[in-house]
């Protein structure tokens, strides 16, 4: 099932003295991986695509909050914190690259303000839709293609009320950019609670953690059902069939599963963490909602070796209609993707730095003479400088 939603293509990640990054960029593709050592900024950088995700939903000063507050977020180096920016590029079809910046400031007590807002939405060819905001007064320009003859554009200026996001007051721009930011999402299934008996849960969106796998699961059409079970059995063998179970008003899923003594019957609480991770996983791809760009954080973790594979075949088949940038330390993931989709994270005095495999080191890779994972097992995937 495709989306219904008019999502844009993103193409690239700006940050400025966010969390660990003073200064950083991003290029994103079908697929892409973040490979790095511990604390060397893969997380911080999933962190601005979850506060950018966590805007149209809770509005701008919670979507701080939830982040840990204005305070954590700036970037902070010998002590000296700054005013932090986020910009995320993207395009609709082949055309020219539209943006959304955001970039604060801040104020006394540790709070903040909106210094700029700006959003560039190139969607009618030579005549593209936007607003700029300086976190007062949202200005924006909104072309009109439904008249006859040539477009028309309206003007708008509209107060935005201190701390809040410009995309609050409304307007086509704002609500093009409120969808595309709502289409980025991070999956960081917990097994324990794919397992517990869950809460009955609108469907309408996939918890992060996996708290309402079996409301998601339920709602899914047979087809899709078929399709999950199918890809969890290429990873979990012997797995034929799942449904959905009800408790008194509590929910959890049945796991039907082939052994030697003929076939059992499991409630996911019973089942291995390894196993409802990968379910966790495999349903957030199936969500009928299909997200623009889905995050996955250390897919590898609980997965056996033998398994990993076709956990990352499915990865790359669902990156054809969703774009998919995982988090990973597993040089067997890594062996598995094309060099281009590599993105080496590291820290270096006091900051994160993010790039792409150096030029070099594709070359070496190119000739066959070693894998990626090698490199990486030797800490030798080294970025473009
Ligand atoms: N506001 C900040 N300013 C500077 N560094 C930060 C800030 N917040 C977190 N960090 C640093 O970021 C690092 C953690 O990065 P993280 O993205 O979680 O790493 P990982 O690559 O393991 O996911 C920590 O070492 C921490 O010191
Ligand atoms: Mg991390």
């Amino acid at each position: 099932m495709t989306s219904s939603r008019f999502m844009p293509t993103y193409t690239a990640l700006e940050l400025t003295n966010f969390l660990s990054y003073k200064s950083a960029r991003i290029e994103f593709d079908d697929l892409v991986a973040l490979i790095g050592p511990n604390a060397s900024g893969k997380s911080n950088l999933v962190a601005a695509l979850k506060l950018l995700r966590d805007i149209p939903t809770y509005g701008l000063p919670l979507a701080i909050a939830r982040r840990g507050g204005y305070d954590q977020l700036r970037h902070r180096s010998q002590g000296r914190p700054n005013d932090p920016a986020i910009r995320l590029e993207f395009r609709y079809g082949p055309g020219e690259t539209g943006f959304y910046e955001l970039a604060l400031a801040s104020l006394k007590g540790k709070r903040y303000r909106v210094k700029r807002e700006r959003a560039f939405l190139p969607i009618i060819d030579n005549h593209p839709d936007s607003f700029v905001s300086d976190g007062a007064t949202v200005h924006s320009v909104e072309w009109d293609s439904e008249t006859d003859g040539p477009p028309r554009s309206e003007e708008r200026r509209v107060p935005v009320a201190p701390g809040q996001s410009a995309l609050s007051t409304g307007g086509f721009p704002a609500h093009l950019i409120q969808l595309a930011l709502s289409g980025l999402q991070t999956v960081e299934i917990h097994p324990a609670r794919v397992g517990e008996l869950q809460e009955p849960s609108s469907t309408a969106e996939f918890d992060p953690v996996g708290a309402n796998t079996a409301s998601v699961f339920d709602a899914l059409d047979t087809a899709a059902r078929a399709k999950i079970v199918e890809q969890l059995a290429a990873i979990v063998p012997g797995i034929v069939r799942i449904e959905p179970r009800v408790y008194a008003d509590k929910r959890t899923l049945l796991f039907v599963q082939r052994t030697a003594h003929g076939n059992r019957e499991f409630l996911a609480k019973q089942m291995s963490d390894g196993t409802l991770r990968a379910f966790g996983i495999l349903l957030a791809l199936a969500q009928p909602e299909t997200p623009g760009l889905i995050v996955i954080e250390e897919p590898e973790v609980a997965i056996h070796l033998g398994a990993l594979q076709s956990l990352i075949e499915i990865l790359q088949a669902e990156s054809r209609t969703m774009q998919v940038v995982l988090t990973t330390h597993s040089a067997d993931i890594v062996d598995e993707l094309p060099v281009e989709s590599l993105r080496v994270v590291w820290s270096d005095t006091e900051q994160s730095r993010v790039a792409n495999v150096s030029e070099h080191t594709r070359r070496i890779l190119r000739d066959g003479l070693i894998t990626p994972g090698a490199l990486l097992r030797a800490d030798a995937l080294d970025p473009e400088s």
